[in-house]
């Protein structure tokens, strides 16, 4: 018989793998998964931000079914109804008009796409933060934190050149936030300067698996500066904090910063399909146009499409936006009102944008783990950033008050057995 030590041990066996959890997933519904020994835990990472709908949600199922009865697959030279709606919905959802709409099986895809179809345009080099991940492809591994996240090494580095992201709590030049000159958006200022071949800024809007490190308010407009007056590109790889996650559709529009282009996958379909997404301003970069012309044989089956309108319907008609926002801002104050009563004295901060939260212990991994571990005996499971250090909670789209109480109750509770109790 199948237990959680046989799957681990068969899966390292045969395949290259950084399965890190004790146990195997079996079945799942709404927010909860059960391993294959019976045991049943509240997933508050969404799978790394793509569940934001929950599991087997009704509506999806159905309409799954519906498609299925219908066809899966179409030959990617042929236009289909459903892509053509989901074209049309992306652009508006992002804002841009006229958008040019790029189809992607995931969120390395729709970035590597993004990266092909600039070079088209302007042939230029590109930047990005350190501490971020764009995706495990050989392109966009060399535009992430390679480093410190042990990312393999690639040959692309030649192009890329990286900028500290603008992380106040460990300010790389020693500034308070609230007092300081934006040293951080200098410091992409001096990068374009000495480097007139860059020609395209490709940012985490909010840097995800780095930490959540979310930006101080003007940072973006400066940048949005910037990148005009030395004519680069400014694209947000959105594919964790798009498709509503920080309390917008996107979060170009939750930081109100007009940029060039913006990729997606995870929450595009919620995790019931493999599917990305890359939309461009035609506007700004016309040239874009003519290098999407090598498609990929599962980029955007009519399966595919039609869940990820379904999905679009879903966020919508259950205001899953809205509620992102208010139970994202109730869980980042509750989450460092109980750090404040039982942390104390210790170093920490809470950085929380719509229903992304991070906890970081500075520097400290191992107790970011055992607080983990404590909230997994719990029943709960959060993620962590690439180097541990921080706690990151991406909780589904359609968390209530009663789920966001009961988490609150498993992290006080945890709180209390780490640090003491007050
Ligand atoms: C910001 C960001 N970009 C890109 C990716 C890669 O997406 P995928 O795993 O769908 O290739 C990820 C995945 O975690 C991500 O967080």
């Amino acid at each position: 018989m199948s237990s959680n030590k046989s799957i681990s041990q068969k899966t390292k066996q045969f395949q290259i793998t950084d399965i890190s959890y004790p146990a195997a997933f079996h079945t799942s519904q709404g927010m909860y998964f059960e391993d294959i020994e019976g045991n049943r835990v509240m997933d508050f990472s969404s799978g790394y931000g793509v569940t934001n709908i929950g599991w087997q949600h009704p509506k999806m199922l159905s309409v799954m079914q519906e498609q299925l009865n219908k066809s899966n697959y179409c030959p990617p030279w042929m236009p289909t109804e459903e892509s053509a709606n989901l074209g049309e919905a992306l652009s508006k959802l992002v804002g841009f008009s006229p958008a040019i709409c790029m189809r992607a099986t995931g969120g390395a895809d729709a970035n590597e796409i993004v990266l092909k179809s600039l070079f088209a345009d302007n042939q230029g080099d590109v930047l990005s933060f350190e501490m971020s991940y764009h995706g495990g492809t050989h392109a966009t591994i060399g535009l992430g934190e390679m480093k410190k996240f042990n990312l393999p090494p690639v040959r692309n580095q030649y192009y890329t050149f990286k900028v500290q992201p603008p992380h106040c709590y460990k300010c790389p030049w020693g500034q308070k936030q609230g007092s300081c000159r934006f040293e951080c958006a200098t410091a992409v200022e001096s990068k374009l300067k000495d480097n007139p071949n860059i020609r395209t800024f490709f940012a985490e809007p909010i840097i995800g698996s780095g930490g959540v490190i979310v930006p101080p308010d003007g940072y973006f407009a400066l940048i949005e500066e910037i990148c005009k007056e030395h004519g680069v590109a400014l694209i947000f790889d959105e594919v964790l904090t798009g498709m509503g996650r920080t309390g917008s559709w996107f979060a170009h529009q939750t930081l109100n910063v007009m940029v060039d282009g913006v990729s997606m996958a995870k929450g595009l379909s919620g995790g019931y399909a493999a599917i990305g997404a890359a939309v461009l301003n035609a506007d700004k970069l016309e040239k874009s146009r003519s290098s999407d012309d090598v498609s990929a044989s599962f980029a955007w089956t009519p399966f595919a499409c039609k869940i990820a309108l379904e999905n679009i319907r879903i966020i919508e008609d259950e205001r899953l936006i809205t509620n992102a926002g208010i139970e994202g801002a109730y869980l980042g104050q509750s989450i460092r009102e109980i750090l404040n009563k039982y942390a104390d004295g210790r170093d920490f901060d809470v950085r929380q944008c719509g229903l992304m939260i991070g906890v970081d212990w500075n520097e400290n991994p191992g107790l970011s783990m055992r607080f983990l571990l404590k909230m997994l005996k719990r029943g709960l499971m959060w993620c962590a950033s690439w180097d541990y250090s921080t706690m990151i909670a991406l909780p589904p789209l359609i968390i209530t008050r009663s789920d966001s109480d009961h988490v609150l109750n498993i992290f006080e509770d945890t709180a209390k057995e780490m640090f003491g109790r007050k």
